[in-house]
This record gives structure tokens, sequence and C-alpha cells, in this order.
């Protein structure tokens, strides 16, 4: 019995696999999917940042600040599925771990021991910040490849993203520049 041969994994057999049809160019389906991948990391480490700060913000604007992050990390969060699937819609491929989020966010995490409430907010209000350029940058390239609706998709985040920002600068005037 002649033995099989062992074939080699084809490394774009998991990629056609996964391709869902689009009428859109492949080449522009990569580069959308290259932007919405890029927010999709922003995402899950602004969430988790997010939490991180709900979970440790400390002193006398305790409870405004920590119901706050929550509903803002609930938001956060909302948008990573849409995202998601979105790239999936267009037959590219997603995140797969928060490794991948890691090398393709352009925030920062933060693994300070204590970190007072007015500088949570002001970093918070910083990376909301960059987000939302990143969102319009992101804007800018499924608009050139006429996605449409990644584009819808991406104009709804930005008003959420606008209103965090806001949100943390009226609560870091609230707390003041020493934490009270
Ligand atoms: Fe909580």
């Amino acid at each position: 019995m002649a033995m099989a041969m062992k074939r080699k994994p084809d490394p774009d057999a998991g990629a056609a696999a996964l391709a869902t049809p689009t009428d859109l160019k492949p080449r522009d389906v990569e580069k959308v999917a290259a932007a919405l991948n890029g927010l999709l990391a922003d995402a899950y480490v602004l969430y988790l940042k997010t939490k991180n700060f709900h979970w440790h913000v400390s002193g006398p604007n305790f409870r405004d600040i920590h119901v706050m992050l929550d509903e803002q990390a609930a938001d956060i969060l909302g948008s990573t599925d849409e995202l998601a699937e979105r790239v999936r819609k267009l037959g590219a491929r997603t995140l797969r771990s928060l490794a991948e989020a890691l090398e393709l966010t352009g925030l920062k995490e933060n693994n300070e021991d204590f970190v007072p409430p007015h500088d949570m907010l002001i970093e918070l209000m910083e990376d909301n910040k960059a987000v939302a350029a990143a969102m319009r940058k992101a804007h800018k390239v499924c608009d050139e490849a006429g996605d449409i609706a990644s584009a819808s998709l991406i104009e709804n985040y930005v008003d959420q993203t606008e209103k965090r920002t806001w949100f943390l600068f009226e609560m870091s005037r609230a707390a003041g520049p020493h934490g009270h």
C-alpha cells in the first residue's frame, strides 16, 4: 500500500475558504479591512482601559466616574461585533486575539498601580480623541473604496466617540487637576 503523500498546508486555503463574495475590488477590500481591523483593535484596548479605570477609580467623585466609565465601556464593546462582522461581510479576516489587537492599535495600555482620577479622565479623553481621528481616516478609506456601509457604520462611532470625549472633558473639570 502506497504511503499517502503528506500535504503541505496551503497558507491561502483558509483565506480562500473565508472569502465572502463582494463586488468591491480585492485591493479595496484589503484596504477597508485593514482600516476596520485597526479600529477594532483600538476598541478592545480602549474598552479594557475604560474598564480598568472603572474598576480602579478612587476618590470623592468615585460614583460619578465609576458609572460613567461603565456606560462608555458598554458602548465601546457594543461596536466590536459590528466592526468585526463588517470585515467578514467583505470576505476579509478580522482579529483573532488580543495579542493581535495590541499589534494593530494606535493606543497604549496603562498598567500603573495607581492613577489619580483626573489623570484617568484626561488619558481617556486623549485616547478617544485619537480614536475619532483614526475613525475619520478609516472613513476616508471606505469612501474611496465606495464602501458606503462601512463608512456609515463609522459615522455613528465617531459620534459616540465624541460624546465620550465631551463627557470625559466635563467630568475632568468636576474632578479638578488634583483629583478632587
Ligand atoms: Fe462594574
